[in-house]
């Protein structure tokens, strides 16, 4: 071994060891002829000091810079008196250095490792093994691991297989676009990299192995945000002969344990909200629970009411909501604006906002409401003084949840309406199911129905009669457990039944041909006596960057592409010259680049 012990952790019990360390110079300061040195290693930071005593050994300090990896060889002592730092968990000792040794020089970083918020992202990305280097970074990567670990412990113990499905496959229907590689011996054929293994996890279901579970790498090209990235991690996890209820309980137990064993927290029982009920009462089906700002139904107020924009709205069949700001009753003309032009941007056709003041309300249509209503209105909105009600109408009640929703989430946020607990407090943690989701939603630009989960979902038996005539009305055996306004998992009950699945495929407009050319070895191995089974798929991801307390995942993922799918470390993806593309059978039509 190059070390007798690592930096992290020497403390008052190691004095008057002798010690050989290894790491990198953190920082290195000069007083009155003593060298400091703040030497780090995964597991932390000691001070080491040169005294021009040790002729040799100082004379090789002084060549030293920040990011040199260096092993120092000396004898731990405590500090002198008032020169402990309390701030460090090594700041009662330091070293006195007796030898000293440079493994490797470092040219001047980029970026001083131990700053963080002000490097821009792609500088850090370009250099992500610096980046990592920051104790911040490398305790993130250190919760993955424990998360990914107590996740393994906790399927062991209830006997799941680990099971390793295909990167190279065929295309799999999440509602993405695939990532595709050529194959070379098939000329003009392509793999698709799973989506999922979503397939592959029914298919061990047929297979007889009762309960997989795999940490699962999966790919789709789709619009990158905060919170997706083109290859990211699911814990995915399938069961037979088992119902909703089991798939909940499990999942429930395995996120309470792992947060119990890995952040040292008691969840409570997870929320359980319907489809219909998270979508009035919060306009998402990914509500935030931290906070209320809850969705109020103005129908009733307006019931009888001649105001034009609301006559027609009901009469149309649509919804008049309104969410309660408190206390932003004071907000000016240009902020109200703006707000009415956030609101036009989610969708609405227009926002009406009314300020509640102690002489009465402050409204561009105050002038039109009646006394009846001006009461109706304050009582249904909750809305106390100095409150601001922001209604929303429109004949597409979808429009009303959308519009609304996304200014509850973005003026909670905004106005800093969000209790911020700490990672510690249970109360940070509000986990819910969302269960009773449609089956089908209607896709406006292609006038069709879409699968809102993926078209393997099961259907709630009692509402199989819509089917074919009112798909609207299906329910599908799905659930989603949100987090803080994350979509966190999701999964479902499955279809077993080959005749059910051709059905299925039909409603969707999927032909038989279609299917049997796409999906034929899945309703092939339903021949073959496939058992009930249902599972459910946590992103791991958005898990460990919810529990580090960040809002991108990019900071939980080791080397994780740009906002463009770009990989600014290795400049993936890169060109290929044009003999790897013949061997493919492939011919770029994209432009030549431009000349740099
Ligand atoms: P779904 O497509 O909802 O379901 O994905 C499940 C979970 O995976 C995570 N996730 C992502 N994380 C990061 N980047 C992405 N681009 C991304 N896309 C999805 C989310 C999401 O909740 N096969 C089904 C599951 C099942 O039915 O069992 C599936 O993949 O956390």
């Amino acid at each position: 071994m190059m070390r007798s012990h690592r930096c992290g952790e020497l403390g008052r019990d190691h004095e008057g060891t002798d010690v050989e360390l290894c790491g990198w110079v953190h920082s290195r300061r000069d007083h009155g002829g003593v060298i400091f040195i703040d030497l780090r290693d995964a597991y932390g930071i000691v001070q080491c000091v040169f005294s021009p005593g040790e002729a040799e050994t100082f004379a090789i300090a002084e060549q030293l810079r920040n990011e040199f990896c260096v092993k120092v060889s000396g004898t731990v002592r405590s500090r002198p008196e008032g020169t402990t730092n309390p701030n460090l968990p090594t700041g009662e000792i330091e070293v006195t250095a007796s030898a000293l040794e440079i493994l490797a020089r470092s040219e001047t970083p980029p970026f001083q490792v131990d700053a963080h918020a002000e490097v821009d992202e792609t500088l850090r990305l370009k250099h992500r093994y610096l980046d990592l280097r920051r104790p911040e970074m490398q305790e993130k990567l250190r919760l993955r691991h424990a998360i990914i670990s107590a996740i393994r412990r906790f399927f062991d113990d209830e006997g799941f297989v680990e099971v390793e499905t295909p990167m190279l496959t065929r295309a799999t229907p999440e509602g993405a676009r695939d990532y595709l590689v050529p194959s070379r011996v098939h000329p003009g054929k392509f793999y698709a990299l799973p989506q999922s293994p979503q397939l592959f996890k029914q298919l061990l279901m047929v297979s007889g192995l009762d309960r997989y579970y795999q940490i699962a790498r999966c790919f789709r090209d789709e619009d990158l945000r905060a919170d997706r990235q083109p290859d990211f991690t699911q814990l995915d996890l399938e069961m037979s002969f088992v119902d909703v209820e089991d798939v909940l309980d499990v999942t429930e137990r395995m996120f309470k344990q792992v947060w119990r064993t890995v952040m040292g927290v008691e969840l409570e029982d997870f929320a359980r909200i319907g489809y219909r009920e998270a979508m009035d009462r919060f306009g998402s089906d990914k509500p935030d629970l931290r906070f209320g700002l809850e969705l109020v139904d103005l129908a009733g107020v307006f019931a009888d009411t001649e105001i034009k924009v609301f006559r027609s709205v009901l009469d149309g069949g649509g919804a008049v909501k309104a969410i309660t700001i408190p206390g932003k009753g004071d907000a000016g003309r240009k902020e109200l604006d703006g707000l009415v032009e956030e609101a036009k941007s989610l969708g609405a056709g227009g926002l009406v906002w009314v300020a509640v003041t102690s002489e009465g309300l402050r409204s561009p249509m105050d002038k039109f409401f009646t006394d009846l209503e001006r009461t109706a209105l304050r009582e249904t909105a909750r809305a106390a003084d100095n409150d601001l009600v922001l209604i929303v109408a429109d004949v597409r009640t979808s429009v009303v949840h959308k519009v609304l929703g996304g200014l509850r989430t973005r003026l909670a946020q905004r106005y800093d309406l969000i209790p911020d607990y700490p990672l510690e407090d249970p109360r940070r943690w509000r986990f819910a199911w969302i269960v009773d989701f449609p089956w089908f939603e209607h896709n406006e630009e292609e006038d069709r129905w879409d699968p809102i989960h993926h078209p393997f979902t099961g259907i709630v038996q009692e509402t199989l009669q819509y089917l074919d005539s009112e798909p609207e009305k299906v329910i599908s055996k799905s659930y989603d457990i949100t987090l803080n306004g994350w979509e966190l998992a999701s999964g479902s009950i499955r279809i077993h039944d080959p005749e059910m699945q051709a059905r299925v495929f039909r409603a969707l407009g999927i032909s038989d041909e279609e299917a049997e050319e796409k999906f034929g070895f899945l309703l092939n191995a339903f021949r073959f006596g496939p058992p009930p089974h249902g599972g459910i798929a946590p992103g791991i991801d958005r898990i460990v960057a919810l529990a580090a307390g960040e809002t991108n995942i990019r900071e939980v993922i080791a080397f994780p592409k740009t906002q463009t799918a770009f990989d600014p470390l290795t400049s993936a993806p890169s060109a290929v010259d044009a003999q790897q593309l013949k061997v493919l059978h492939l011919k770029s039509t994209a432009p030549e680049p431009e000349p740099s």
